[in-house]
C-alpha cells in the first residue's frame, strides 16, 4: 500500500521519536481512546451492518480507536487502519491484537501439549510462524503465551500454560516471548498476571488467595521470565489475590511490574475484566472501576470502556490526574512506536494465502505435534507397531478433525486437519485402516466388529470444548461412556493402543491399571494424524515428559511434586500421617514422567566445586532416541521451609544406539535461593541434596553444602 505523506513524515527521526510531542497535542478523548481497545471492528452482521461499521469507522476518525481485537485479515485491518492513519486528527495507528495462542493457519499442539516436548527451541519456533501468519492477517499483537502456573486438573486452562512448574515454565515463557517478538515488529502479551491458575477448587474465574511468598517462587517468576525477554504486554488476570483484584491492584500492577522489575510496556486489561470490579464488589459503578485500576497501573482498557467514558470527569473532580493518563497513553505509543507502525501501518494482502498455507509450517506442526507425545505405557511392546495388515481405528477423536486443533485455535480450520484414520492409511498405504466410532463423548456404546484387526487404535479424550476458558471440569476421567469402549477392545484379547487426546491432565482409572499400552496426545493440530501415526510407527521415537502430574482421582487436586514435606510426612509411620483413607498419595504419573522405545541410562552424577552438576546419560537400548535428563535440588533445612524437590535444569538430548553424552547443569544463586522470612532472596549455608533422572522421580544421587 501506498505510504501517505504523514505516514513518510513520521519516519523521520524527529517525529517518530517525538512521543512527547505527540501527548502535548493530543485532546483528552484521543488520550482516553489511546488506552481503549475495542472487540470487532469491521466484521458486524445483520441489517444494521452497514450503519454500524459507518460508526465503528467515525470512532476511529475521532481518535478514539487505540486498538482492536479479534478483526482479522489483511484486508478488514487494512481498511480499519486507513481510517486512523489516514483520516484521524493524529494519525496514530491502530494496534491490532488477537488470541493467536498455538499457531493461527497452521494449528500446533495446544502449549501444554507443547510444553510436554521439554524443548524451548521448539516452543520458541512455533510461535515465530504463528506470529508470522498472523502479521499476514493484519495482527501485530498477540494476548500469549499464557505463563500461569497450574497445579489443579480441574481447571480448563491448564490447557493453554505449560503445566506445574515454575522452573519450566520460566524457560518456555522466555522461549515464546522471543518466537513471537523475533524481528521485534509484533508483540507478545504475558498473561493472566498474576495468579489466575490458582483458582479454587478449579473452578475459572473464582478466587485466588496464595501468600506473597507463593506469588514470589510459584507464580511471579514466569513473568518475570518473560520481562527478561523482553516481552512488550502484559494482561491483567480475572481473578482476586487475597482480596484485590488483578485489575486494580497496584501491588502487582505498579510496585512488582513497574517499580522492582522495570517493565517498559503497558498493560491491558482482560475482557471486560474493569466492568467485572463492580462483580467483585470492590467498585460501586463504572466511575469507580476505571478509577481504581488506573490508578492501580492499568493501561489499556479491553471493551468495557469506562476509563474512556468516565476519564474526562474523573480528571475534572480531580480524582485522576493528567500525569497517569499520560503515562499509560506514553506506554501505549511506545510499543506502537517500537513495533514500527508509523513505518508500517498497513499489511501487504499479497502474501496473505501463501504464508498461511507454507509448507514448512505444516512440517512444523508434524514435527512438534511427534515431539510431544507422552508414551504412558508399553508393558506388551505393542509400540511402535510391527508391520500390520489390519489396523482398526476406534473412538470419538479417531476420524474427528476439530477436536484435534484442541481450544483457541485462532484461524485453524477443521478441513485442514489430518484426522488419525488418515495418518494412518497415508503411513501405512499398503494395509487396511478403517474407522468405527464406537461411541460419542457422551452417549452409549456400540458392539464393534473387531475380528479382522490385527490392531486397535483407541482415540479417545475430550472433546476440544471441554478444555479452555469456563472449561472446568469437577471430574476429570474419560467423558461419557468411553471406558467402557475400552474394556469392551481389552476383553477381545486383541492387541491396543490407548490414545488419549485431552486439554488436561486425566484421572484414567481401571485404563491406568488394566491398558498396556497408553499414549499421551495431548490435542496435536493441524497435522495431528500424522504426527501421531509417526509415533504409532516408530518413525519417531516419543522423547516427550509430562509437564504436569495426572492425579489418581480428583480428589487429590491440587497436586504437584514440588509440595511441602509437612510435618507428618506419609513416610513418618502408619497413622496421624499427611494421607488419604482411600487413595495413596502418590500420582498415577509424575511430573516429568514419559517413557521411550529405547532405554537410557543416567549416571556419573558429579557436582563441582562451584556447584555444577555434571551426568552422563547413555542410551542402553537398541532404537536411537531422546532423553530428557532432569535435575532436580531439595534444600534441606532453611528458615523458611521448602519443597521437598525442584526442577532447576533439564536438557533433551538425542542418542543413538550405545551413545553417551555428559550434560552440566550450572547453579547459581538463582537456582540455590529462596525468599527468606524478610522476603529478600538468598541463599542460606547448608544441605543440598541432588536427584537427577528422568522424572520428578528421580533418585538421589549426591548432596553437597554451601558453607
Ligand atoms: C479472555 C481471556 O481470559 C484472555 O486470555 C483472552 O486473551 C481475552 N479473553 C481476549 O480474547
Amino acid at each position: 500500500m501506498k505510504k501517505t505523506l504523514l505516514a513518510l513524515l513520521l519516519t523521520a527521526p524527529a517525529f517518530a521519536q517525538d512521543i512527547e510531542g505527540l501527548i502535548k497535542q493530543m485532546t483528552v478523548e484521543e488520550k482516553f481512546g489511546q488506552i481503549q481497545q475495542f472487540s470487532g471492528f469491521g466484521f458486524t452482521t445483520g441489517p444494521t451492518a452497514a450503519a454500524e461499521g459507518e460508526k465503528q469507522k467515525e470512532l476511529i476518525r475521532q481518535g478514539k480507536v487505540g486498538s482492536i481485537l479479534n478483526s482479522v485479515g489483511a484486508k478488514v485491518t487494512n481498511e480499519l487502519q486507513k481510517e486512523a492513519v489516514e483520516h484521524s486528527r493524529l494519525k496514530i495507528p491502530i494496534l491490532f491484537g488477537f488470541d493467536v495462542i498455538h499457531g493461527h493457519r497452521t494449528t500446533f499442539p495446544t502449549p501444554l501439549g507443547e510444553s510436554a516436548s521439554f524443548d524451548p527451541k521448539g516452543c520458541e519456533e512455533t510461535a515465530a510462524v504463528a506470529a508470522k501468519e498472523s502479521a499476514a492477517q493484519g495482527i501485530r499483537w498477540t494476548f500469549a503465551p499464557m505463563v500461569d502456573i497450574a497445579r489443579d486438573a480441574r481447571w480448563g486452562r491448564i490447557v493453554e500454560g505449560a503445566g506445574e512448574d515454575t522452573y519450566l515454565g520460566c524457560q518456555l515463557a522466555a522461549a515464546r516471548v522471543k518466537g513471537f517478538q523475533r524481528g521485534g515488529k509484533y508483540a507478545a502479551c504475558a498473561k493472566h498476571w498474576v495468579a489466575y491458575g490458582a483458582a479454587e477448587a478449579g473452578r475459572d474465574y473464582n478466587t485466588v488467595d496464595v501468600s506473597e511468598r507463593s506469588l514470589r517462587e510459584v507464580y511471579f517468576p514466569p513473568f518475570k521470565s518473560s520481562v527478561d525477554a523482553g516481552v512488550m504486554t502484559f494482561m491483567t488476570s480475572f481473578n482476586e489475590t487475597a482480596g484485590i483484584p488483578s485489575t486494580a491492584n497496584k501491588f502487582i500492577l505498579t510496585d512488582v511490574l513497574r517499580k522492582e522489575w522495570g517493565f517498559q510496556g503497558f498493560v491491558v486489561s482482560d475482557y471486560e475484566s474493569v466492568d467485572e470490579l463492580k462483580n467483585h464488589g470492590l467498585a460501586a459503578d463504572g466511575a469507580e472501576a476505571g478509577l481504581d485500576s488506573i490508578n492501580a497501573g492499568l493501561d489499556m482498557e479491553m471493551v468495557s470502556q469506562h476509563i474512556a467514558q468516565n476519564g474526562p470527569a474523573l480528571l475534572k473532580a480531580g480524582k485522576l490526574k493528567m500525569a497517569t493518563v499520560d503515562e499509560a497513553v506514553r506506554r501505549v505509543l511506545t510499543i506502537k512506536k517500537r513495533l514500527g507502525l508509523w513505518q508500517n501501518p498497513y499489511t501487504d494482502a499479497g502474501p496473505e494465502e501463501a504464508t498461511l498455507h507454507d509448507p514448512a509450517h505444516r512440517a512444523l506442526a508434524r514435527s512438534s505435534a511427534a515431539r510431544s507425545l507422552v508414551l504412558l505405557k508399553n508393558e506388551k511392546n505393542v509400540l511402535p507397531l510391527q508391520n500390520p495388515k489390519n489396523i482398526l481405528v476406534v473412538g470419538p477423536l479417531g476420524n474427528n478433525q476439530e477436536d484435534l486443533l484442541g481450544p483457541w485455535h485462532a484461524d485453524g480450520r477443521k478441513d485442514e486437519v489430518v484426522t488419525l484414520l488418515k495418518g494412518l492409511q497415508n503411513k501405512y498405504p499398503n494395509a487396511t485402516v478403517t474407522y468405527q466410532q464406537g461411541c460419542d463423548f457422551k452417549g452409549p456404546v456400540q458392539r464393534l466388529d473387531l475380528q479382522a484387526a490385527d490392531v486397535v487404535i483407541l482415540a479417545v479424550g475430550e472433546s476440544e470444548q471441554m478444555s479452555g476458558e469456563a472449561k472446568s471440569r469437577s471430574m476429570i476421567g474419560l467423558p461419557g461412556q468411553q471406558e467402557a469402549l475400552i474394556k469392551q477392545v481389552h476383553e477381545s484379547g486383541k492387541p491396543y493402543v490407548v490414545a488419549l487426546f485431552n486439554g488436561r491432565p486425566l484421572t484414567l482409572g481401571w485404563v491406568a491399571e488394566n491398558s498396556p499400552t497408553i499414549l499421551e496426545c495431548w490435542f496435536p493440530g493441524s497435522e495431528a494424524g500424522n504426527a501421531v501415526a509417526d509415533v504409532l510407527s516408530g518413525d519417531v521415537n516419543p522423547g516427550a515428559k509430562l509437564p504436569v502430574t495426572f492425579p489418581r482421582t480428583v480428589g487429590q487436586c491440587p497436586i504437584y511434586y514440588n509440595h511441602k514435606n509437612t510435618g507428618r510426612p506419609a513416610y513418618l509411620r502408619d497413622s496421624y500421617v499427611s494421607t488419604y483413607q482411600d487413595v495413596p498419595n502418590e500420582s498415577q504419573y509424575p511430573f516429568g514422567f514419559g517413557l521411550s522405545y529405547t532405554t537410557f541410562k543416567i549416571d556419573g552424577v558429579s557436582v563441582a566445586p562451584d556447584h555444577t552438576v555434571t551426568a552422563t546419560v547413555t542410551n542402553t537400548g537398541a532404537k536411537e532416541g531422546d532423553e530428557v535428563v532432569q535435575l532436580y535440588l531439595r534444600d534441606k533445612v532453611a528458615t523458611v521451609t521448602r519443597p521437598v524437590r525442584e526442577l532447576k535444569g533439564f536438557q533433551r538430548v538425542t542418542l543413538k544406539p550405545g551413545q553417551s553424552q555428559t550434560l552440566k547443569f550450572p547453579l547459581g544463586n538463582k537456582e540455590l535461593g529462596f525468599y527468606n522470612r524478610d522476603m529478600k532472596w538468598v541463599v542460606e549455608p547448608g544441605e543440598f541434596e541432588v536427584y537427577v533422572g528422568n522424572s520428578s522421580e528421580a533418585p538421589k544421587a549426591t548432596s553437597f553444602f554451601i558453607r
